[in-house]
């Protein structure tokens, strides 16, 4: 089934954020999945992906980079304007790349690049350090994702792309971040490389919907890269990657499947969880 009539793209209701609010409330899984091109990203959207993310994701996949932290607000704004031509139903989320975001005066100046390259949402990461400049944002009418738990642009603080959230401490810690960041006026929430109870425990407090990837069966939604989701990365996958692709065999079919493992509460299964320390 096709979301959308190819005669008259047009006519299609496009997706905004109350909708996700109202999926929320209903239990009804999102499905997200990043895209960087005008021809996946229109595949993605007639197959009835919700979400899709132009993820910072592509200084690896796309770029061919170590980490996120060489790309920049042009690249993601390039790639932002790609998708934002091929698509009429889902939702479009660009991340704001490393250092783009350092007060609320620049956050603005690159938030309002990526709005005008298309982008519906942009998307932070970090903490507590965030709230002002969220509500910077959202005064002005920008609608912001958070990012918290493995947030990759910080993989040399971090030591390492490592899981977080494990010991009792830093769950407490990420879930009043959460808290306030909600309270700044973000409006969706990543959670990424956390134990699943607490991926539970963030969404069952928050009234936004959390979007997991690695963060347990129990998030509003879960995302994927998508060159993890069609087995097309070559370097080492982490544990919370399934390759949709292998068992189907096609890109149109790989893609329903993961919708409906999603949507079907399957994806993600335990294999793909964390666990407390
Ligand atoms: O950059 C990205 O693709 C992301 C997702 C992995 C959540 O931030």
């Amino acid at each position: 089934m096709s979301y959308i009539d190819p005669s008259n793209p047009s006519l299609v209701s496009p997706l905004t954020i109350s909708h996700f609010q109202k999926m929320r409330v209903s239990g009804e899984k999102i499905t997200v999945l990043t895209a960087y091109d005008s021809s996946f990203a229109a595949l993605f959207d007639q197959a009835g992906i919700e979400i899709i993310l132009v993820g910072d994701s592509l200084g690896n996949v796309i770029q061919g980079h170590k980490s996120t932290i060489p790309v920049t607000i042009n690249d993601v704004a390039y790639h932002t304007s790609c998708v934002a031509r091929a698509i009429y139903r889902a939702f479009l989320i660009s991340d704001m790349p490393f250092a783009s975001y350092g007060d609320a005066t620049q956050a603005t100046k690159n938030a309002a690049q990526l709005m005008q390259a298309g982008a519906h949402m942009i998307k932070l990461e970090g903490g507590l350090r965030l709230v002002p400049i969220i509500s910077h944002l959202v005064d002005q009418g920008i609608p912001v994702c958070a990012h918290l738990g493995l947030t990759p642009q910080s993989v040399n603080t971090l030591g390492g792309f490592k899981v977080q959230g494990k010991s009792q401490e830093s769950a407490d810690l990420m879930l009043s971040d959460a808290i306030a960041l909600e309270k700044s006026g973000a409006q969706m929430l990543v959670l990424e490389a956390i134990p699943s109870a607490l991926g539970k425990k963030i969404t069952e407090t928050l009234k936004i919907p959390t979007i997991g990837i690695g963060a347990g069966p129990d998030c509003s939604g879960q995302v994927l890269v998508m060159h993890d989701a069609l087995g097309a990365f070559p370097g080492r996958q982490p544990k919370f990657v399934k390759n949709f692709l292998t068992p189907t065999g096609s890109i149109d079919k790989a893609i329903k499947l993961y919708i409906d493992e999603v949507k079907a509460g399957t994806f993600p299964a335990i294999e793909h969880c964390f666990k407390s320390a």
